[in-house]
């Protein structure tokens, strides 16, 4: 099976490609390179041995990606191509939406053009909003109270895959919805990059780490958790990488929607605890004011997926620690 992976050379993309290789998929990746590097490429094939082929297209050059569907002949695409700054998001809502929502329609174009029916799109669990209490399920209603941009188009993006499919019986579209990715490839040669300043926890801290910021800020320590800091449910990004090549071999006609997490909520001080155990240093952190838009707890149920796909998270947060430990020392190199 041919795949075309938007957004293939971006964090979560690069290690599903390895993914796919290692059960022998096809894989062809497409990227404008605004957030990751052509060298995540060579790395793909150090640690797969297969280098795939790639275009430097962007979603919203119809030319480009109509060329590439011809040449391609894709049986099923996986579209992680898109921004995803949440605070960015604040500022430039446009770019935000032209990018994700308009980035997604030429895509969709192109695939019917070029009769390719299947798509596993990267949503969010940001699409739950607030008035949604963990453990989230795929059943409730999502769209509202969701407090940014970047969520909203994620939310948009959802609503128009399920037009697609209720107007073409053939379209086939899997969502979906991931929570907090952290960790890297076990290899130490790709992990979480970001050209810009980060505004995750994971990247921060990892900046941290390594001095380039000086100190941690603990957005608010007076929430109704564990120990009043933030709680996410944080999920390696192997593991998230095999929940689509599961979603792949259950495609079905319509849509179909799964939470890709643990089920386990972590606060940021544990956070903070898990990765001072695994790095053997102490990270400075203050607590400062709550930031706005946040939730106190956002975990999966993700009970949907361990039934009707096979797949379930295997490694804990001390992997994810360990592996973005070794991954820091790759890239020190
Ligand atoms: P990433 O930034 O590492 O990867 C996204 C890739 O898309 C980048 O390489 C970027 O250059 C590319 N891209 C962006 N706009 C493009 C365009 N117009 N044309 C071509 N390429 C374009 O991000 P990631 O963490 O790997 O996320 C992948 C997907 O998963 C995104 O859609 C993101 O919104 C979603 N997601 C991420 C998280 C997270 O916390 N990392 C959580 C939930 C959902
Ligand atoms: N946090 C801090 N300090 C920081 C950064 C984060 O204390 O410098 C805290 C936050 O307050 C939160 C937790 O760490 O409690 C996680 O924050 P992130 O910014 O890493 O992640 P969010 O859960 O806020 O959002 C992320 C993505 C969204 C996505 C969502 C669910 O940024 O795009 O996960 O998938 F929608």
């Amino acid at each position: 099976m041919k795949v075309l992976l938007t957004g293939g050379t971006g964090y979560i993309g690069s290690h599903t490609a390895i993914e796919l290789i290692k059960l022998g998929f096809e894989v062809e990746i497409m990227d404008n390179l605004f957030n990751s590097k052509i060298t995540v490429l060579d790395k793909i094939e150090k640690i797969s041995g297969v280098k795939p082929k790639f275009y430097k297209v962007d979603l919203l050059d119809k030319d480009g990606m109509d060329k590439m569907f011809s040449e391609g002949q894709y049986d099923l695409v996986i579209h992680f191509a898109g921004l995803k700054a949440v605070g960015e998001s604040v500022e430039k809502p446009l770019k935000y939406y032209e990018n994700n929502v308009g980035g997604t329609i030429n895509l969709l174009e192109c695939m019917k053009k070029h009769n390719v029916n299947k798509i596993i799109f990267s949503s969010s669990a940001t699409v739950y909003g607030e008035q949604n209490v963990a453990r989230l399920t795929e059943e409730m209603q999502t769209g509202i109270g969701i407090t940014n941009p970047y969520g909203e188009t994620k939310h948009v993006i959802e609503e128009i895959l399920k037009d697609v499919a209720e107007a073409d019986s053939k379209f086939e579209a899997t969502i979906l919805r991931y929570f907090n990715p952290v960790g890297a490839h076990p290899s130490g040669l790709i992990g979480e990059d970001p050209n810009d300043i980060p505004n995750n926890l994971m990247p921060i801290v990892m900046k941290v780490s390594t001095g380039e910021i000086k100190e941690l800020s603990v957005y608010g320590d007076d929430y109704d958790t564990v120990d009043g800091t933030g709680v996410r449910d944080y999920i390696h990004v192997v593991d998230l990488a095999k929940g689509h090549v599961a979603a792949i071999k259950k495609m079905k006609p319509g849509i179909s929607i799964y939470n890709l997490g643990t089920g386990k909520g972590t606060s940021v001080l544990e956070m903070v605890a898990a990765f001072e155990k695994a790095s053997g240093k102490k990270l400075p952190y203050k607590i400062v004011g709550r930031r706005a838009g946040d939730l106190a707890e956002v975990y999966a149920d993700p009970s949907k997926a361990e039934r009707e796909l096979g797949w379930k998270t295997e490694l804990m947060i001390e992997d994810a620690m360990n592996d973005t430990i070794n991954y820091l020392k790759h890239i020190a190199k």
